[in-house]
């Protein structure tokens, strides 16, 4: 079969086709159209991601991410049954919001016609409300277009996927699994007691780390979005040894339970920072100063739930896995002799940020009952969804 998915949830813009054979999880995944567009150039200038910003240029990008998935994936069918005007006014009704669109996706249909397309997954949650109506009402006209059905999908469920795809298969899980969120809008310690379950044992109580990362680069001036710039300056100051700027606290530390706090730390480095200019070095080591602590909270706690709950895998997920730093140290939790039998799951590079083909992987995983319930009549985004 063959899987279109959507994702709209926060920056990125982006647009996938799969073509699977089996079923979930043992099945070969095959990515055969594949685009993405970052809107990272437009937030910057205002220091983070605006709403409305992001909607208005998921409208302008979706279509042509849809075009170019299709051109790579060949295909496109040509063969174009005309619309009905019952048709095209139904286009313009779910796509009333998106001003534009119903007349871009009309000439698109007329000269493309309908793919052979199976399915459609769409993300319909967590993530930025405005953001995410554009990917489910872009999703539900295709739907009516193409006459196929929608699978609504969870973000964090597709990182999660994410994070154990090579490229053609889903890695075989022990269970029970423990994953690690860490993104720009959630941190959570998520148990997996089997495929498809999934049972949150620590949270953030503020701030995400991805949010604590890109505060605190705006905090020393560094551009949007913070984590890969705070990155690369604690690398630079770890090889070049630089003595610590500042000595920030270990937020929850020894709390005793599995959640998380960021937003003192982020205070912290405000207070580090007040009223004064910081040289480059001092930035450099600042940066270094709170990326330390970040993962020793991190680790700490996923050490914490691996004893608890006797974890045989670790999967690491979410835009902050893409984090060298981070990456070496959980898997150097098996690496050592530490958990030697804890199998260690880390995103292959360009899976660990916000993308279409984790929709994808979440979306199979929920077709049969997406198929069963006619997800259509109830979809809509949901800002809040939780695994
Ligand atoms: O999952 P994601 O792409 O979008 C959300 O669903 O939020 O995560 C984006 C977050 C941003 O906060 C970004 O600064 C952070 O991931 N990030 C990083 C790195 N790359 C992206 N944080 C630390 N180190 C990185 N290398
Ligand atoms: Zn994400």
């Amino acid at each position: 079969m063959i899987l279109l998915s959507i994702e709209t949830s926060c920056d990125e813009t982006a647009v996938s086709l799969v073509e699977i054979t089996g079923s979930f999880p043992t099945a070969t995944y095959e990515v055969i159209g594949n685009s993405l567009f970052s809107q990272i150039d437009i937030h910057r200038e205002y220091g983070g991601v605006f709403p409305t910003l992001a909607k208005r240029e998921h409208i302008a990008t979706i279509l042509p991410m849809l075009e170019r998935a299709l051109e790579e994936s060949k295909l496109v069918s040509g063969y174009t049954p005309a619309l009905t005007s019952e048709e095209i006014k139904k286009l313009h009704e779910l796509l009333n919001r998106e001003h534009g669109l119903a007349d871009q996706l009309i000439t698109f249909h007329t000269t493309v016609g309908k793919p052979p397309i199976d399915a459609i997954a769409v993300t319909s949650g967590p993530g930025l409300e405005p953001a995410l109506w554009v990917g489910v009402n872009f999703a539900k006209a295709l739907s009516t277009l193409w006459n196929v059905p929608v699978v609504p999908t969870d973000h964090m469920e597709g990182h999660i996927l994410a994070s154990i795809y090579d490229g053609h298969h889903l890695a075989p899980l022990r269970f029970p699994a423990l994953a690690l969120l860490v993104s720009g809008g959630h941190t959570e310690l998520i148990l997996m007691r089997e495929w498809g379950k999934y049972e949150k044992i620590g949270q953030t109580r503020d701030d995400a780390v991805g949010e604590a990362f890109d505060k605190v680069a705006r905090l020393i001036g560094l551009p949007y979005p913070g984590g890969p710039e705070i990155s690369k300056l604690a690398k630079d100051a770890r090889q070049r040894n630089l003595p610590p700027f500042a000595n920030l606290p270990a937020p929850m530390l020894n709390s005793g339970d599995l959640d998380f706090s960021f937003s003192g730390l982020k205070t912290a480095v405000r207070n580090a920072v007040a009223a004064k200019t910081l040289t480059d070095d001092q930035k450099t080591a600042l940066a270094r100063d709170f990326e330390d602590v970040v993962v020793t909270v991190l680790i700490h706690k996923l050490r914490q739930a691996i004893e608890a709950y006797t974890i045989q895998s670790v999967i690491l997920g979410g835009g902050v896995s893409a984090n060298s730093f981070l990456r070496e140290a959980v898997a150097a939790l098996s690496d050592t002799t530490e958990y030697p039998d804890t199998t260690i799951h880390l995103p292959k590079v360009g899976l660990a940020t916000d993308n279409s083909i984790m929709i994808a992987l979440a979306g199979h995983a929920h077709l049969a009952e997406a198929l069963s319930t006619n997800a259509l009549s109830t979809l809509r985004a949901l800002g809040n969804r939780s695994l």
